[in-house]
């Protein structure tokens, strides 16, 4: 069987359950995205087939709301507050520090696909501004960097772009500060 069937298979059977005209479009592109982490065109061919819609009308779902992903994700993702709390203490030179570090922009990633920066919103946990959340797909790590400097910022960004793993840089002192 060719890969590409195959993966279409696997997509198949995760949105088995899922039927025509039941308002499932929303909770199908959850499961697929937290399977995959993003919606690949195949899924979106077989998702479309599934709930009898036009491919395209799942692609507009998808570009509607932010938080579904056409590309695969990068193994590791610093997410920056933007944040009133966290901008107000220097958080724009966090995100610029990092975006330097690992040379790509906001919501890109390294050349080599392993550190990717993506826009946070405020969390409420404002007494650790300015903050990032460090989320690492392999290991489920979500964790917070509160009480950020550029120089930490740095270290963090390096460490990670370097080939340390979440848990590496979350336990080390340059990092935690
Ligand atoms: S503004 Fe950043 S955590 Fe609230």
């Amino acid at each position: 069987m060719p890969l590409e069937t195959e993966a279409k298979a696997q997509i198949r059977s995760l949105v088995s359950e899922f039927r025509p005209g039941h308002g499932d479009m929303l909770a199908a592109l959850h499961r697929i995205q937290h399977e995959f982490g993003y919606i690949s065109g195949d899924a979106i061919e077989v998702l479309a087939d599934q709930l009898g819609l036009f491919p395209a009308h799942v692609y507009g779902v998808i570009t509607y709301y932010e938080e579904f992903r056409l590309e695969p994700p990068a193994s590791v993702d610093i997410r920056w507050c933007s944040g009133p709390a966290c901008r107000a203490r220097n958080g724009g030179g966090i995100r610029d520090a990092i975006l330097a570090t690992l040379g790509c922009e906001m919501d890109g990633m390294t050349e080599d696909g392993r550190v990717g920066v993506r826009l946070g919103q405020c969390n409420g946990t404002c007494e650790l501004a300015p903050q990032v959340w460090i989320e690492e797909r392999a290991t489920h790590t979500n964790e917070i960097v509160g009480h950020l400097n550029a120089a930490r910022a740095i270290r963090l960004a390096r460490a990670l772009r370097d080939g340390a793993t979440a848990t590496e840089v979350l336990e080390s002192e340059t990092v935690r500060g």
